[in-house]
């Protein structure tokens, strides 16, 4: 089926509530998904605009089209692409684009605006994806961080230093670009930055990842010469950066039940210099926990399938459709029986749940239903200085959105080990076990509330790190 026709049948799906964007995106089995998944979020978000210019030149009358799918076709002539994957559309929609130029110019001049974007409602404008910075993951695999700075900076991108607050990151404009106030390696730059063909990208030595997928890896933190398991890894951006994490050292178990996604995955773990990994095309709910394989892992990060409603995908927030409530009631279920089945691993002492959904359901709800039902786990108090938490009672988890962090939205919760026996095996089996220092486990917090150390004082030991590093040879010609 061709890309507008696939368009427009997600858009008529999620007119009817059979779904989010994202997951009907995915199941679609669509070859090009990004493509599919940015042409459906555009022509969402300036849905009321399409529908004006359409109404204003009677196009459905005329052509017979439906309205969803004249609306993507009117998106990619007006504002995108220009139908260049058109096939029979493309001379139906050139015979009609005076008009359709014409109407949109009208509206602009009615609205006293110049671009396509200040037609958006300003709810839309706010909320929108394109407003998010663009975040870049240095991928320590290949690089570190001063080489890739010194290389942007020689390019004429102008290097600011350590962002000190979000406001930093709200006046980002240009080719200004800091290093993130929370994540190491994470660089930020404003939300026009176009980096998808730049030399680093291609090469694998930067990763084009939202800031708050970079959460459950870098909370995680699994030591080098761990074994670690990735439950729902593709497309992988998660699986790579735990990779680097542990410095290409130890074993990478990584299971996606989705056969086209993993042979993605391969493709962008060779670019990115892994070498770690295990893949498995495999139901992680099939795996078994005690088998032999898996008797070392300690370390698991489970990212299922989720709504996808934190993706802000560029929508128009005034169209958004209220989340079937049985859809939902399915996919938490599912989401806690992953989680129950990942605290299974006899050994495994972390776990990381995370989902980019906004819904309690399949957040904070499934963390509750877990902890009751594993009371050898209890969750770890993240990152003490986040400004958006898990809803109470599990402050310990984090929330994002694009309000309050300037990501897209998404919920991470750390399970962690707590029993006594467990917690002496531990420390007898891996004395850099320890939590990592940007945490404070439930049980020291309760001690010593004040002892957990915050992000700052995390970006001051990666920071030493990185001054190491740099006296490494440059990897990037
Ligand atoms: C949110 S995506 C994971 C994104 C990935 N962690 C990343 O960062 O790139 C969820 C993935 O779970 C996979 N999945 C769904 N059910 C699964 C199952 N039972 N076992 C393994 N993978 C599953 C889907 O195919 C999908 O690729």
């Amino acid at each position: 089926m061709s890309l507008y026709n696939k368009a427009a049948e997600i858009l008529d799906k999620v007119d009817q509530k059979r779904g989010a964007v994202k997951t009907l995106v995915y199941e679609s089995k669509f070859q090009n998904i990004k493509q599919l998944f940015a042409l459906v979020c555009e022509t969402q978000k300036y849905s009321s605009v399409l529908q004006e210019v359409i109404d204003s030149t009677k196009l459905l009358k005329e052509t017979k089209l439906r309205i969803n799918l004249a609306k993507v076709l009117v998106y990619d002539l007006l504002m995108g692409k220009g139908v260049k994957c058109g096939g029979s559309w493309k001379a139906m929609m050139m015979k009609h684009r005076p008009r359709l130029q014409a109407a949109l110019a009208r509206l602009k001049v009615k609205q006293k605006v110049s671009r396509n974007e200040d037609l958006l409602p300003s709810s839309a404008q706010q909320a929108g994806g394109s407003k998010l910075p663009r975040y870049v993951r240095v991928n320590t695999l290949k690089t570190n961080l001063e080489d890739v700075i010194d290389y942007l900076k020689r390019e004429g991108f102008s290097y600011q230093g350590q962002a000190s607050g979000f406001e930093d990151l709200r006046r980002l404009s240009g080719k200004a670009f800091f290093c993130d106030l929370h994540l190491p390696d994470l660089l930020v730059f404003s939300a026009k930055t176009e980096l998808h063909n730049h030399y680093l990208y291609k090469a694998g030595h930067i990763i084009l990842q939202d800031k708050a997928s970079c959460l459950p890896a870098f909370l995680l933190n699994p030591p080098a010469g761990s074994h670690v398991l990735d439950a729902c890894a593709a497309p992988g951006n998660k699986t790579s950066h735990l990779a680097a994490i542990m410095n290409n050292k130890g074993k990478l178990f990584a299971f996606d039940l989705d056969a086209k996604r993993l042979s993605t995955m391969s493709t962008l773990l060779l670019r990115a210099g892994v070498t770690c990994q295990q893949l498995a095309n495999q139901d992680f709910l099939k795996v078994d926990a005690h088998s032999s394989e898996y008797q070392t892992v300690k370390y698991i990060l489970l990212d299922p399938s989720c709504s996808g409603s934190g993706m802000v995908c560029l929508r128009d927030p005034s169209q958004e459709q209220p989340e079937e409530s049985s859809r939902l009631q399915s996919l938490a279920a599912f989401q806690l029986h992953c989680l129950n089945h990942a605290l299974q691993f006899p050994q495994v002492e972390r776990v990381v749940y995370s989902t980019c959904s906004t819904h309690a359901e399949e957040n904070e709800q499934v963390v509750a239903g877990s902890l009751q039902q594993n009371p050898d786990f209890r969750l770890t108090n993240l990152l003490p200085n986040w400004p958006e938490r898990g809803l109470p009672p599990h402050t310990q988890c984090l929330r994002a959105s694009p309000d309050k962090t300037l990501t897209h939205g998404f919920f991470v919760a750390m399970f962690e080990r707590h029993s006594t026996g467990a917690k002496e095996a531990r420390q007898i089996a891996s004395p850099a076990g320890a939590s990592p220092p940007h945490i404070a486990t439930s049980l020291e917090s309760e001690k010593d509330p004040e002892g957990a150390r915050d992000p700052e004082d995390h970006q001051q030991k990666s920071g030493a790190k990185k001054k190491k590093k740099s006296k490494k040879k440059p990897k990037i010609h």
